[in-house]
């Protein structure tokens, strides 16, 4: 078979994580404190993928340019395809036309994460050589998502993109593999209502005209990371995978299970229970630091408690009466308690930000 390209989408909007998304792609979010995007790169590069596209938009490509760069740091060789705007999925598989060519590819939601990787995927498209290889796994609201029909004998027969009526629970997980006859069914397809070249419809149209289209069901988790929620059910999950490598400096302080603190990070009369990363350069002091958090690079946290949470780099949090969880800062977040009275709450919050006071 003809070499297996990889195709990375990575531009759309990100409205269901403003406003972290505003000043970032949603693909840059770190999941332990590593950037969606990467896992997705990592997985192809490990399923021998040497060249990979990665659609950008105009908002937020160039920040995913310094942040992948060439793809030397994994091993392959990255192309940056812009998009002029997010006309959907089957609209970025014809903008990467020209890298494609004739190619066979993966392509991936740079949103997404998967575990257990590509590799049997793509042993799988190689052997069958279908004209496209669908994943497929059950969720709880099918509504949410692309939704496939199969037939008794496991072969799909319709797929619909967010039916308000799903017809079974089991979702399209954002990977995806094809043969160059996707580029035809992306053309013969019109705008979804949502406006967008849907993907789904492009699969359809290769279902309808008799072309041989797989599912498999994934084994392991998935992810698709657009959401808070999500996100954090991520973070927990990658976290899971962790073992335990200590190396910041910890002065009168305790960790306790599978932590990773991170070159010069330091630890000042503070507990860390695993499963947590503590980010590079970070300082805890009079802390605790509970499971399932990810610290990023150069944060503070002083005389509080953090949960269940993501730190982006150089965000702090001083001096609070509670526990906070389940929460996520973006990027230079101050959050601080101050001695003065009257006892008061002092704001300054962008837009689309959400603060609870529970
Ligand atoms: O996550 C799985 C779901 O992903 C599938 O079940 C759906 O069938 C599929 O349509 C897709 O749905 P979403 O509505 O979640 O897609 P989203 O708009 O979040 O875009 C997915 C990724 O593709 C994201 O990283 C942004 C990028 N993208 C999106 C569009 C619309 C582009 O690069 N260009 C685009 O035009």
């Amino acid at each position: 078979m003809e070499q297996l390209k990889g195709l990375i989408l990575s531009g759309g909007k990100g409205t269901r994580l403003r406003p972290i998304t505003y000043t970032s792609a949603k693909q840059l979010v770190p999941v332990a404190n590593k950037p969606v995007l990467f896992y997705g790169i990592e997985a192809m590069a490990k399923a021998g993928i040497r060249q990979i596209g990665i659609i950008i938009a105009p908002e937020t490509g160039d920040e995913i340019r310094e942040t992948a760069g060439d793809g030397s740091q994994f091993g392959v060789e990255i192309t940056y395809i812009p998009q002029s705007a997010p006309l959907g999925l089957a609209h970025a598989v014809l903008t990467a036309e020209p890298f494609l060519g004739t190619d066979p590819f993966v392509m991936y939601l740079g949103d997404n994460l998967l575990q257990g990787g590509i590799e049997d995927l793509v042993d799988n498209f190689r052997s069958n050589k279908p004209e496209a290889l669908i994943l497929l796994t059950q969720v709880p609201d099918p509504q949410n998502y692309g939704v496939a029909e199969l037939a008794a004998d496991g072969s799909v027969t319709r797929l619909v993109e967010k039916p308000a009526e799903p017809a079974t629970d089991l979702a399209l997980v954002g990977v995806y593999m094809f043969t160059p006859r996707i580029h035809e069914a992306a053309k013969s397809i019109q705008p979804s209502p949502r406006g967008e070249l849907e993907i789904t419809d492009a699969i359809q149209w290769l279902v309808d005209v008799g072309a041989p289209v797989e599912s498999h069901v994934v084994r392991g988790w998935w992810k698709d990371t657009g959401r808070l929620a999500d996100m954090l059910e991520a973070n927990r999950l990658i976290l899971e995978t962790v073992e335990q490598k200590v190396d910041g400096q910890l002065i009168d302080s305790q960790i306790e299970g599978r932590v990773i603190v991170e070159p010069g990070a330091v630890l000042e009369r503070s507990t860390v229970r695993g499963p947590a990363i503590i980010g590079a350069g970070a300082r805890l002091v009079d802390a605790y630091v509970g499971p399932y958090t990810a610290v990023g690079r150069h944060c503070t946290i002083d005389s509080s408690e953090v949960e269940h949470s993501i730190l982006l780099e150089n965000s702090e949090v001083r001096g609070l009466d509670g526990r906070m969880e389940s929460s996520l800062l973006g990027r230079d977040v101050k959050i601080v308690r101050g001695q003065s009275q009257p006892r008061a709450y002092r704001f300054m919050v962008g837009d689309s930000s959400e603060i609870g006071i529970l």
